[in-house]
Order: structure tokens, then sequence, then C-alpha cells
């Protein structure tokens, strides 16, 4: 039988002029959420610039509208999930398909594949498990192989690119958590600077301050790189880092392409190490959370925003324009 409840989600839509729209509804209903074993009624989702990507028609992120977005979503269990779950567990939904052709955590419901859902871990509230989203699992993930490569750390800063934004923002204060120092660079300068000395960042660069010269090796500066921007800079950083150390690259907000000469791999034994959290097996996934919900917890009260369904269209005008900062929380309820 049909259930009846009603419940409010932002749904973007493909218009005829083949441009894509979304606006609050209040009138889906639980028989409109694609196949999964797992009911979650949503409490918080977050933004990330996948879902920027997502609610404006890329069709690297989603291919079929309408479309609710959200790769994120926290709340609580109403119903399947078992044996793993129970109806009011608390759970963390990210990544998988969860939001890009799957509909995502802007909404009150979801419902998923159990094996997409980890338990909150306890020490988290919902509402903070969000305020690190996919960005601050992305970001624990980059750390955790910077540090893998640091032969000596502390000696060089670690280089922290795209600074102001979600991913970046949380590599920084982990970064600085662990004691490391490190180096932002972003394209904002002005008041956001104090705010990323702030956060832990010992200095913060303009990326013309980056230039690495025409050589095919620099002076070796990082001992390892969170690199959330991508395209041709990344050149620049892999000649730029020193020996044995890693390139984390998770992001590719200025391009997809960049060349490279194989010199930082084959002096320096520099790695280039691929980031991806979307599809991160359990173990892996259980542990980071854990991680961010314990020795790495993070205060980032100071880099959150906070909106509502209708707060969605603007946020994703200044993610795509690049001016958004921090991260923003999307409450549900
Ligand atoms: N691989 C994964 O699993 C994974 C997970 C999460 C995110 N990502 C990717 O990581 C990237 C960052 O994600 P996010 O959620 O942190 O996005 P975000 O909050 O929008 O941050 C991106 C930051 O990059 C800088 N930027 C924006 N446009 C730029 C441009 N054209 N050229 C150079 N810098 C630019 C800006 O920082 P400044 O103004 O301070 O320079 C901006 O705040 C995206 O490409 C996203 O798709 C990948």
């Amino acid at each position: 039988m049909a259930d009846a409840r009603r419940f409010p989600a932002f749904l973007v839509h493909r218009t005829e002029s083949g441009a894509c729209r979304g606006e609050v509804r209040t009138d889906l209903s639980l028989d409109q959420l694609p196949e999964g074993d797992l009911l979650v009624r949503v409490d918080w989702s977050s933004l990330n610039y996948k879902d920027a990507l997502s609610a404006t028609g890329h069709p690297g992120v989603t291919r079929t509208y309408p479309h609710v977005p959200g790769i994120d979503a926290a709340g609580t269990v109403v119903s399947g999930g078992a044996p793993r779950f129970q109806p009011g567990d608390p759970v963390v939904v990210t990544g998988h398909r969860l939001g890009m052709d799957h509909w995502g955590g802007f909404a009150r419901y979801i419902r998923v594949p159990a094996d997409w859902a980890v338990p909150l871990p306890p020490g988290l509230s919902a509402r903070d498990s969000m305020r690190l989203g996919t960005a601050g699992f992305t970001a624990a993930l980059a750390v955790d192989a910077v540090l893998a490569g640091c032969r000596a750390p502390g000696a060089a800063p670690v280089l922290v690119t795209g600074a102001t934004g979600g991913v970046a923002v949380i590599a920084i204060a982990l970064l600085a958590r662990l004691g490391l120092p490190v180096t932002a660079v972003s394209r904002k300068q002005g008041s956001l600077k104090a705010r990323l000395v702030q956060l832990g960042a010992k200095e913060v660069l303009a990326p013309e301050e980056l230039d690495p010269g025409p050589k095919p090796l620099a002076r070796e500066r990082w001992s390892g790189v969170v690199d959330t921007v991508g395209g041709p800079g990344l050149e620049g950083l892999l000649k730029s880092t020193a020996a044995g150390g890693v390139v984390a690259t998770s992001g590719m907000v200025a391009g997809n392409q960049f060349s490279s000469s194989v010199y930082p791999f084959i002096l320096r034994g520099v790695t280039l190490a691929g980031i991806d959290s979307a599809e991160q097996p359990m173990q892996r996934r259980l542990a980071i959370w854990e991680r961010l919900a314990g020795s790495w917890k993070l205060d980032l009260e100071p880099i959150c925003d906070e909106i509502g369904l209708d707060g969605i269209p603007g946020a994703v005008r200044e993610m795509l324009a690049g001016t958004h900062v921090g991260r923003t929380v999307v409450h549900l309820n």
C-alpha cells in the first residue's frame, strides 16, 4: 500500500530550455524514493562542490532529472537494514552514488542500500557529522596519505590549496591539530587570511606566490600537499614537493588536466595519491569516522554556517563562482 507521508525536498528538474532549476517542494512521497533496503529520516545534510554540479545539470554527476542532490545525509533509521541497523539508530550516509544518480540528502527522507550507511560514531552529533560530511571525510583521507610520506614531519610545511573551500579548511585544521606547519594558498585574501591563520595556517599565500619556475624540478618547499584545486597547477606542486612527499589530489575546480615530467617521481620519490571518498571500503570508512570523532575531532563552528532547503540556490551559486567559504550544513527539520 502506498505510504501517504509527504515530505520536503530540494528537487531539481530540467526545463524546456535544457537548463536545470531547483525548487523547494513539500509534496514528495516515499513511493518516489529510489530502491534500497534502508529508509532514513534525514535531519542534516551538507553542501559539497559535487552538489553544486548536480543542482546545475553537470552530466558527469547527474544524468537523470528530476533529481534530489545531496551527497551527504545524517539522520535516524526508520526501517530496514537489519541486522546491522534497528529503527531509531543514528546513521551517516556519504558517498557511493548518493545525490548523484540516486536521490540524496536534500530531502527529509532517503532510501539507500544499507551498506552505504555507517553508524553515527559516538562522540559526534548528527550536526557535527555533517559539518564534516564528505568534505571532512575527504580531508581526513588526504591528510592520512600526506602523513605517510612526511620523512621529517615539521621540517617543511604541508601545502593546502583552495584554502577557503570545504575540503581545504578541514585539512588545514586537521594538519594543525596534528602539529604540522601548514601553508595555505587561496585566491581570496583580505580578512579571510586572518580566518585561515586562526584555523591553523602558519602563512597564507596567493596562487602567484607558488610559481615554481620553468625547470623540471624546483626547490623542495613542501613536505606534502593537500590539493583540492587540480588542473595545470598540479605540475608545480609535484616539482616543489620534498623527497618522499605525497601530493594528495582530490579536486578539479581549476580543471581536470595537467602535465608533468617524470622527474619528481623518479628523482625524489614523490607520490601522486588519488583521493576517492565515494567508494572507500566499509572498514576504512568506519576507521576514518572513528578518528574524526575521536583523536582528530575538530571544533568546526567557526568555519560553518547553516541553511535550510531554501538557502541552497544561493549557496550553490557562491560555490560555482568560487566565492563560497568553509562548510555549509543544511537542516531538514
Ligand atoms: N575526490 C573526492 O572524493 C572528493 C571529495 C570531496 C570533494 N572533491 C572535490 O574537491 C574539490 C573541492 O571541493 P569542496 O567541496 O571543498 O569545494 P569548495 O568548498 O567549493 O572549495 C573549492 C575551493 O577551491 C578554490 N577555487 C574555486 N574555484 C577555483 C578555480 N577556478 N581555480 C582555482 N581555485 C579555485 C576556492 O578556494 P580559494 O578561493 O581559497 O582559492 C574554493 O573555495 C572539488 O573539485 C570537489 O569536486 C573530491
